[in-house]
């Protein structure tokens, strides 16, 4: 083994003893992870991705399609649209909040529930199929490979997703979602459930460290600006209720899932993909947030 993989798995190794928390079970398919699942992937400039412990384990991207649909919505339709839609200010609460500014009705960020669906709704396209087309061909050039939706996962949360369905209606109700409120609320549905791996993840991180450019296939994503305004909302808003303490500790833009995903840019330098089922009380999950936490400490990858 590289000797920088060896220090990988030792970061891994170290994370496993980690026990608390579970696996999100408001949506059902979710509960059912093996919690005992750990990995991390790790990809710099030269677009190499190195992988440790469970590194083919596909789950869904769930909250992580977030920074990435923004990137999506950034570039087609530009900064100060998006930013009528939804702000760019840490809401202080949880992700599923009901989050309307005063006045105007925008969410606060498009990190948490509410804002993701807004920025979904801002996808060019007239039904479901036309926005996932778009979503799907974006986040495959992200990770560099064809991404697919986990149809079981996607009927779960539709299922049992009334919370959305109704911060969707709040949405429709001020004017930030213009068109059905099916089509926002679906099209959100299925783009956190499309699968990815660690290594999907951490060149996705890559694409965004690296100026909107994938290292892994040499294709220029979105622009510049756009991954650059995307990587500032990760930082501030990224690991929701505890943005500010993540950003104090860890340094690094990052974005978490419910299914136990965790992406971390290192601007210039690198991406990095972490997972494992078991989450603490804010949404993030316990060991990839430890293990990009070591990560940061050991290649000394704090911002400031
Ligand atoms: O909308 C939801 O509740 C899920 N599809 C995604 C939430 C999520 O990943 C929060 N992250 N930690």
């Amino acid at each position: 083994m590289e000797p920088i993989t060896a220090l990988l798995d030792e970061i891994l190794e170290e994370s496993r003893a980690l026990r608390d928390g579970a696996p999100a079970d408001y949506i059902p398919e979710l509960a059912v992870a093996d919690p005992d699942q750990l990995a991390l992937a790790v990809v710099g400039p030269h677009g190499r991705v190195r992988a440790v412990g469970d590194a083919d384990a596909q789950f869904t991207i769930q909250s992580i399609s977030k920074p990435f649909v923004l990137a999506l919505a950034l570039q087609e339709r530009g900064r100060e649209a998006v930013l009528a839609k939804v702000g760019v200010e840490p809401s202080g609460e949880p992700f599923n909040a009901i989050s309307l500014e005063a006045g105007t009705g925008r969410p606060a960020n498009p990190m948490v529930n509410a804002g993701a669906i807004a920025t979904s709704a801002l996808v060019v396209g007239d039904e479901i199929d036309d926005r996932m087309t778009r979503i799907v061909d974006t986040l495959s050039a992200f990770a560099g490979r064809s991404l697919w939706v986990d149809e079981a996962v996607y009927a779960s949360e539709s299922a049992t997703g009334d919370r959305n369905r109704a911060l969707a209606h709040l949405l429709r109700s001020h004017g930030v979602i213009d068109g059905p409120v099916d089509i926002a609320v679906e099209t959100y549905f299925r783009q956190c459930s499309l699968l990815v791996t660690v290594r999907d993840l951490a060149v996705m991180a890559a694409t965004l460290a690296f100026g909107g450019v994938n290292p892994m296939t040499g294709d220029r994503v979105v622009r510049e600006e756009v991954a650059r305004d995307v990587m500032s909302i990760m930082a501030s808003c990224g690991m929701y209720d505890f943005s500010g303490e993540w950003l104090l500790r860890v340094g690094l833009p990052a974005k978490s899932g419910v299914s136990g995903g965790l992406v971390a840019v290192a601007p210039s330098q690198f991406g990095v993909g972490a997972f494992s089922p078991n989450l603490d009380g804010h949404g993030n999950s316990v060991r990839a947030s430890s293990v990009v936490e070591a990560i940061a400490e050991r290649f000394g990858m704090h911002m400031l």
